[in-house]
């Protein structure tokens, strides 16, 4: 069975009351939920992290290293972190960027994302429904 590992970022632990307008209303505890019912109907296993900590984040991809695929929302730490950059440059796993909002459509500095380059793909804009397209993309064969 494959192992896919979904890895939240600061501030994603607030989601269902952070700006709902632009985040949803469904908490993290209920995205993970749909997340791991769809993995369960594509015949994976996924185990979930959030931290608000940039170290612990690091730590976690390292952990991830060996698995079939990370699912990474960074939030804020996106768009400046070299340290979560080094981290997904150095593990083998596929690492997939996800994030809820559509960050080209919002401020410059969000236009940047110092993890796009050493991942293997990005999906950005479709809510929590992102975290379930990473997940397709790391495991069905289309
Ligand atoms: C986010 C986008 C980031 O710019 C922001 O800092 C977040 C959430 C998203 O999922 O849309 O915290 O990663």
């Amino acid at each position: 069975m494959k192992k896919i590992v979904v890895i939240n970022g600061p501030n994603l632990n607030l989601l269902g009351t952070r700006e709902p307008d632009r985040y949803g209303t469904d908490s993290l505890e209920e995205i993970n939920g749909k997340v791991a019912k769809e993995a369960e109907r594509l015949g994976a296993q996924c185990e979930f992290f959030q931290s608000n900590v940039e170290g612990e984040l690091v730590s976690a991809i390292q952990n991830s290293g060996n698995t079939d695929g990370i699912i990474l929302n960074a939030a804020a730490y996106t768009h400046y972190s070299v340290a979560i950059r080094d981290a997904v440059a150095a593990v083998s796993a596929p690492v997939i960027e996800v994030h809820l909002s559509n960050v080209f459509a919002r401020e410059n500095f969000r236009h940047t994302s110092m993890i796009a380059p050493v991942c293997r793909g990005s999906i950005a804009g479709f809510g929590a429904k992102s975290y379930c397209l990473a997940l397709h993309a790391l495991i069905v064969d289309f």
